[in-house]
C-alpha cells in the first residue's frame, strides 16, 4: 500500500468525574502532584462525556487538535507531556484487513490529527479537563497499542490536568497524592466499581453555563500562595476524612457520606474565600441550592441528598435513591423555574461501562 494513502484511527469515550472530596492546591505543578489526596465518584458517560478520536498517517505532517470543532495548540507543556508519555510507550500496531502495520519505532515519526468532543459546557466547573485529558490518553493508549494498566494510565491523565487522573475508573475513585518526586506513585485507585452503590442518582443544576472566570489552575495557585486555610485543610482535615469517606463508601453509609461531601465542598469554597484576592465561584443561586437542600435534610432528620460545587456555579446534587431524586427535582423546579440561562438535567450513576471505544 502506498504509504501516504492510510490513515489508521481509534475513537473512545470518557465520562467526567466530580470529586466529593477535593482537590485543591499542587506540591509541584509541572508534574502535576497535589496536596492531598482526593476521592470522586465518575459519571455516567453517555451523559457527561467527551469522544475523542486519535487517527494517524504519514500523509499528517505535524500533530494537530480540534477541540468542539475549533483547532486548538498543543505546544503547551500539559499536552507534550501526555503526548511523550505516551509515545515513549507506544508498541508494534498491526490491522491485517487494511494492511497497515506500524512499528514501535515509527511512532516518534508519525504524526497524530486528534478531535475532541465535550457533550456539556466547557470550562464551566463541570470538570471538562478531567474527561478531556483521560480520553486523550485513554484513546492513544488504544490507538499506539500501549501495554499499561489503567493505573499507569492514570499517572500520565494526571500531567494533562490532576483530576483526569480519576476518570480512568468507573465508581468511587480514589486519587493518591503519592509522596516521591518524580509523582510515579501519585496514581488513581478504583474504591468500588459503578454497581456497587447504584441506587444513587446525581442531578446537576446547571446555573450557568459561561466559562469561569478564574481557572482551576491559576485559583488553586494562588489558594497554595496565600491561603493558611489550604494549608491546614491539607495537613489536618483530609488526612482524617479520607479513611472516613472510603468508610462511608464501603459501607454504603449515605449519612456519612453527604456529611463528609457537603463539609468538603464548603471548606474547598472557604479556602478559595479565604485566598487574597478572593475567589467566588458559587453565586447567589448556588447558595439558594444549599439553603434548600440543608433545609430539607434537616426536616428530615437524616440527610436525603449531598452537594458538592466545583470551581464554578453548578450544583451536583446526589440524592440517596431514585424516590428522593424525583422529590429533589420537583423541588429545583419549583424553586428554580428553568430561564433561558438555567438548564436542569439529571445524570443517574451506576450501570456505566465506563471506557468505552465507541
Ligand atoms: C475543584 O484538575 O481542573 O474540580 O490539575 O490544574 O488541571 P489542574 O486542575 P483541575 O482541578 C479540579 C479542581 C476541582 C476539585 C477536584 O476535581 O478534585
Amino acid at each position: 500500500m502506498a504509504a501516504e494513502k492510510w490513515v489508521y484511527m481509534v475513537t473512545a469515550q470518557t465520562p467526567t468525574n466530580i470529586a466529593v472530596i477535593k482537590y485543591w492546591g499542587k506540591r509541584d505543578e509541572v508534574r502535576i502532584l497535589p496536596v492531598n489526596d482526593s476521592i470522586s465518584v465518575t459519571l455516567d458517560p453517555d451523559h457527561l462525556c467527551t469522544v475523542t478520536t486519535v487517527a494517524v498517517s504519514p500523509a499528517f505532517d505535524r500533530d494537530r487538535m480540534w477541540l468542539n470543532g475549533k483547532e486548538i495548540s498543543l505546544s503547551g507543556s500539559r499536552y507534550q507531556n501526555c503526548l511523550r508519555e505516551i509515545r515513549g510507550r507506544a508498541g508494534d500496531v498491526e490491522d491485517k484487513e487494511k494492511g497497515i502495520r506500524i512499528e514501535k519505532k515509527d511512532w516518534e515519526k508519525l504524526h497524530l490529527h486528534i478531535a475532541s468532543h465535550n457533550n456539556f459546557p466547557t470550562a464551566a466547573g463541570l470538570a471538562s479537563s478531567a474527561a478531556g485529558f483521560a480520553c486523550l490518553v485513554f484513546s492513544l493508549a488504544k490507538l499506539m497499542n500501549v501495554d499499561e494498566d489503567s493505573s499507569h494510565l492514570s499517572a500520565i491523565a494526571r500531567q494533562g490536568s490532576g483530576s483526569a487522573c480519576r476518570s480512568l475508573f468507573g465508581g468511587f475513585v480514589k486519587w493518591t497524592m503519592g509522596s516521591k518526586g518524580d509523582g510515579s506513585d501519585s496514581v488513581a485507585v478504583q474504591l468500588a466499581d459503578e454497581k456497587h452503590w447504584d441506587d444513587l442518582v446525581i442531578i446537576i443544576a446547571v446555573v450557568s453555563s459561561q466559562q469561569k472566570e478564574t481557572s482551576s489552575t491559576s485559583g488553586m495557585r494562588e489558594s497554595v500562595e496565600t491561603s493558611l486555610l489550604l494549608q491546614h485543610r491539607a495537613k489536618e482535615v483530609v488526612p482524617k476524612r479520607i479513611p472516613q469517606m472510603e468508610e462511608a463508601i464501603k459501607n454504603r453509609d449515605f449519612t456519612s457520606f453527604a456529611q463528609l461531601s457537603c463539609a468538603d465542598s464548603n471548606q474547598f469554597h472557604a479556602v478559595c474565600l479565604d485566598t487574597s484576592p478572593p475567589i467566588f465561584y458559587m453565586n447567589d443561586t448556588s447558595h439558594r441550592i444549599i439553603s434548600l437542600v440543608e433545609k430539607w435534610n434537616r426536616s428530615e432528620g437524616t440527610p436525603q441528598v449531598a452537594y458538592t460545587f466545583d470551581a464554578g456555579p453548578n450544583a451536583v446534587l446526589i440524592s440517596r435513591n431514585r424516590k428522593v431524586a424525583v422529590q429533589l427535582l420537583q423541588g429545583l423546579l419549583y424553586y428554580f423555574p428553568p430561564k433561558s440561562d438555567t438548564d436542569m438535567r439529571s445524570y443517574v450513576v451506576g450501570d456505566h461501562s465506563i471506557l468505552k471505544e465507541a
